[in-house]
C-alpha cells in the first residue's frame, strides 16, 4: 500500500473491487490514460480505473473519429500506460473492427491486449447483439467492460453523436442491453450519452457497476476523457464535460516564454550550461595561446 498526493491509502484495484464499491455505494472513478505520463498522474492520484479509450484516435492521433484506429496503434498506447500504472485497473478499448466480425478474432485480439499490452480487462461497445462475443472473451478468462448508449463506434449508424434512450422503445432496448451484459458477467458497464433518469434505472436494475459519461450523477461511477478534464481537446466541450484545469493555457504560456527567451538570448544562461573541468580549461587556453602566437 502507498499514499496518493492527498494522503489516501492506495490499494490494487481489481474487477472485484468495482463490485465491492457498488455494494458499499462508494463512487468509482475512471479517467482515460493514453501514455506513460498521463498513466502515472492518473494512477498516483488514486483513480480506480485507467481506461485506454479508443478516444485516443482523436485526442492523441488527431483522427476525425474513433473508427480508423487499429489494434496495433491501441497496443502501442496500452503498453505505455501499463508501464505507468501500478494500482488502477487497466482497461483497454477494443477498436472498431477488432471484435465485430468473428468471435475467434475477438478472443485473439483481446488476448493480445492482455499478453502484449498488460491490460486487465478489455472494453467492447454494444449490448444484446454483442453478448455472444463478450461471453466468448470472458470464457477465455478475460474480463470485459460493456459500453452502451451513445457508442462512438456506431456513429454512422446513429447518424452522429446523439444522446440515446430518449423514447420508450429506446429505453426498453437500453434496459435489455444492460440486463444482457449483466447476465453475461461483464466487469462494469459504461453508460454514455443517455438521460440521467435512464442511467439511474439501469444502475438500480443491474448488479454490475455502471460508469457514466454524460449519463448523470446516479451511476456507480464516473469517467471523463483526460484531455477534456484538463482542456487539451481544442474544441467546444460537450455539455457533460467539467474542466478541472487548463493545460492548454499552461503549455502555451510555457512554449511562448521559451520562444521569447531563446530569441532574446536569455536561454540558456551560464548556470544552465556545462563547463569544462579547470585543468582542461587551462590546457585549452595554453593551446589557443600557442596557436595565436604561431599565427602572428
Ligand atoms: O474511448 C473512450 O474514451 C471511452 C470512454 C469515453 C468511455 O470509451
Amino acid at each position: 500500500m502507498s499514499l496518493t498526493p492527498i494522503g489516501e491509502l492506495r490499494q490494487k484495484i481489481t474487477t472485484a473491487t468495482l463490485r465491492e464499491k457498488k455494494f458499499q455505494r462508494e463512487p468509482i472513478t475512471c479517467l482515460t490514460a493514453y501514455d506513460y505520463a498521463t498513466a502515472r498522474l492518473v494512477d498516483e492520484a488514486g483513480i480506480d480505473i485507467a481506461l485506454v479509450g479508443d478516444s485516443l484516435a482523436m485526442t492523441m492521433l488527431g483522427y476525425e473519429n474513433t473508427l480508423s484506429v487499429t489494434v496495433d496503434e491501441m497496443l502501442h498506447h496500452v503498453k505505455a500506460v501499463r508501464r505507468g500504472v501500478k494500482n488502477a485497473l487497466l482497461i483497454a478499448d477494443m477498436p472498431y473492427g477488432s471484435y465485430q466480425a468473428d468471435p475467434n478474432e475477438a478472443v485473439h485480439n483481446a488476448a493480445r491486449f492482455v499478453k502484449e499490452g498488460g491490460a486487465e480487462a478489455v472494453k467492447m461497445e454494444g449490448g444484446e447483439k454483442r453478448v455472444d462475443v463478450i461471453r466468448r472473451v470472458i470464457d477465455a478468462e478475460i474480463p470485459v467492460a460493456g459500453h452502451i448508449g451513445l457508442t462512438p463506434q456506431s456513429v454512422n449508424m446513429m447518424g452522429g453523436y446523439k444522446v440515446q434512450g430518449k423514447t420508450l422503445n429506446a429505453i426498453e432496448q437500453l434496459m435489455r442491453d444492460a440486463v444482457a451484459l449483466d447476465r453475461a458477467g461483464v466487469a462494469c458497464i459504461y453508460l454514455e450519452g443517455i438521460p440521467r433518469e435512464v442511467a439511474a434505472m439501469i444502475t438500480a436494475e443491474v448488479e454490475t457497476p455502471t460508469i457514466g459519461i454524460g449519463a448523470g450523477p446516479d451511476c456507480d461511477g464516473q469517467v471523463l476523457v483526460f484531455h477534456d478534464l484538463v482542456n487539451l481537446t481544442f474544441g467546444h466541450p460537450a455539455k457533460f464535460v467539467r474542466r478541472y484545469g487548463d493545460a492548454a493555457a499552461l503549455i502555451t504560456q510555457s512554449v511562448l516564454a521559451f520562444k521569447a527567451d531563446v530569441v532574446s538570448h536569455q536561454f540558456p544562461n551560464d548556470a544552465e550550461s556545462y563547463h569544462l573541468p579547470k585543468e582542461t580549461q587551462a590546457a585549452l587556453e595554453t593551446v589557443l595561446h600557442r596557436k595565436q602566437a604561431m599565427q602572428r
